[in-house]
């Protein structure tokens, strides 16, 4: 869309202000129009304090900011708004109310006017429903702060003419954004396939497997994640992460995957709703502080130890291997099937999705240690593991001194099958892998869009192939055995790619 045409945006709150910005920032002359007196202006300000802290630091020059500003117009009425090329919704989340604006917008608007809405909850199927041209209306779903999260989901409903969405597409792709064609589906791309980040924490916590402290320093120092599951849902809100995910499941029909959880709902209802309320599952008032997560006391290093890793010196495990013969740890690395370590008096094996108990009485393990999923074991900086409930005191230490000795700080969890990282993976991936295999997004799609919408530091996807597809099935397989709880049933879609070697995206595969 040139950029001489204008833009139009109605709701100048939180989502329609930051998309005005973005928009006048591209250079089109934009309309903010806004129902209750004084939004308008409340937000054309709050877009010129956010200019004039980037012209502070020298981001911005003056000129710049001066001419954002001026191409920015307040509209007094929905009148005005008749000339716009496009014009993006992002009022009440309420689809009645949204039906009725672009119903009116209709018939001030050119037959040519894409419509677009910034729902982040609502079908945009049903928005359109009743227009006199459904085939004009696309989903535009900015992510908060709009004008610096790059991710933008181009949604199509039922009758979205796919010229729309591409016209949509190309011109956030000209504002600087990553778009990503989406089918409409509840929660869209992020809000669906996010699920299992809290709902697998979630559920480690109501098992009691490891304090909140413990689960999100180990999302963030083994997973690579920006933030813990907890912290992040203390930011959001407990309400509104608990109203997202109920939304998702009541919209799925009450499928198990997305079911709700009990100890949010204590949350919720203690009003404990994270920073807003002062209190969430961390203390943000006068108790404030962060608690530490549990490590194990540290102890001294092996002598030796011998590593079996898929993939030999390109393995998962080699950079493990190379910390240790940095800290003069005689290593022998072996390529070997899937990912070991043997010291003396244990056997430390990556978590498979089994309970480390039934796993050891199976294998004939007398001392077995499972451990997690690392993003990468070169700069993991803490490791949880789990013993079976037959491995000795001795057996346990000595699997700890194992990653105490490359600089890991270790956690013990009660045994939890598939740990912390590895079932929270695995199941990001099982979500992607369903997007994918119901058409909802390709592969590429899904991967950035919870890189570039939710900063996940690898799109689920690549870190299936990475992995390997048949290594990602049978930890969803051993975990829906485990739970019992079809929750974990794995998708179709990974199951063909496991059966025929195949992978999400050509050339991410590990070996
Ligand atoms: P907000 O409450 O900050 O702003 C909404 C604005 O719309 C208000 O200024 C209100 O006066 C105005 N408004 C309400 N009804 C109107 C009408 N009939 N005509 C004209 N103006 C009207 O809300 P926010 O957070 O900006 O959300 C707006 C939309 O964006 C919602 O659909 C929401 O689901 C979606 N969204 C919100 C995100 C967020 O993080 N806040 C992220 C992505 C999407």
């Amino acid at each position: 869309m040139a950029t001489d045409r204008p833009v139009a945006v109605i709701g100048a709150g939180t989502m329609g202000a930051g998309i005005a910005h973005v928009a006048a920032q591209a250079g089109h002359p934009v309309r903010l129009f806004d129902a209750v007196d004084g939004a308008v202006a409340r937000g054309i300000d709050g877009v010129a304090a956010q200019l004039d802290g980037r012209v502070a630091k020298g981001k911005l020059d003056a000129a710049a900011r001066d001419a954002i500003l001026n191409r920015l117009q307040p509209a007094a009425s929905l009148a005005d708004l008749g000339d716009a090329s496009l014009v993006i919704e992002a009022i009440v989340e309420d689809v009645s109310v949204k039906q009725q604006v672009f119903g009116e917008l209709e018939g001030l608007c050119g037959a040519d006017t894409v419509l677009a809405t910034n729902t982040s909850s609502l079908s945009v199927t049903a928005i359109a429903a009743g227009l006199a041209r459904p085939q004009n209306l696309v989903g535009m779903h900015f992510f908060n702060p709009a004008p610096v999260l790059k991710l933008v989901e181009i949604v199509s409903g039922l009758a979205t003419d796919p010229a729309v969405a591409d016209t949509v597409f190309a011109t956030a792709e000209a504002w600087g954004k990553v778009p990503v064609h989406v089918r409409n589906t509840p929660g869209f791309i992020v809000n669906r396939v996010a699920r299992p980040f809290y709902a697998e924490t979630l559920n480690l916590l109501e098992q009691q497997a490891a304090d909140v402290a413990t689960l999100d320093a180990l999302m963030r120092e083994c997973g690579g994640f920006r933030m813990g599951p907890c912290q992040l849902m203390d930011l959001i809100g407990q309400d509104v992460n608990a109203r997202v995910t109920a939304t998702v499941f009541h919209a799925f029909h009450g499928d198990a995957r997305y079911r709700p959880s009990l100890v949010q709902r204590e949350l919720v209802d203690a009003g404990r709703l994270g920073r807003k309320s002062g209190l969430g599952f961390y203390d943000y008032g006068e108790n404030a502080g962060t608690p530490f997560p549990q490590s194990a006391d540290p102890r001294p290093a092996p002598e030796s130890v011998t590593i079996t890793t898929s993939g030999g010196e390109q393995g998962l495990l080699a950079p493990l291997a190379e910390r240790l013969r940095t800290a003069g740890v005689t290593i022998a690395l072996i390529d070997g099937d899937g990912e070991a370590v043997e010291v003396a008096g244990a056997t430390l094996l990556l978590s498979d999705g089994r309970l480390a108990t039934e796993r050891a009485v199976t294998e004939g393990l007398d001392n077995l240690v499972v451990f997690d999923l690392a993003l990468d074991y070169g700069s993991a900086s803490r490791i949880a593991l789990a013993a079976a409930d037959t491995t000795a005191d001795i057996s346990r230490a000595a699997a700890a001194a194992v990653f105490q000795a490359a600089g890991l700080a270790v956690s013990w969890l009660d045994d939890a099958p598939g740990l912390v990282v590895l079932r929270t993976a695995a199941m990001l991936a099982n979500e992607g892998a369903n997007a994918v295999h119901e058409g909802i997004a390709d592969a590429r799609g899904v991967d950035n869009a919870m890189q570039f919408g939710v900063n996940y530091p690898i799109g689920p996807l690549a870190w299936a192939d990475w992995l390997g597809p048949a290594f990602v099935l049978r930890v969803l397989h051993h975990l829906q055995a485990a739970h019992g709880d079809d929750r974990y049933r794995p998708s179709l879609r990974l199951r063909r790619l496991a059966a025929c070697g195949g992978h999400f995206h050509e050339g991410t595969e590990r070996h």
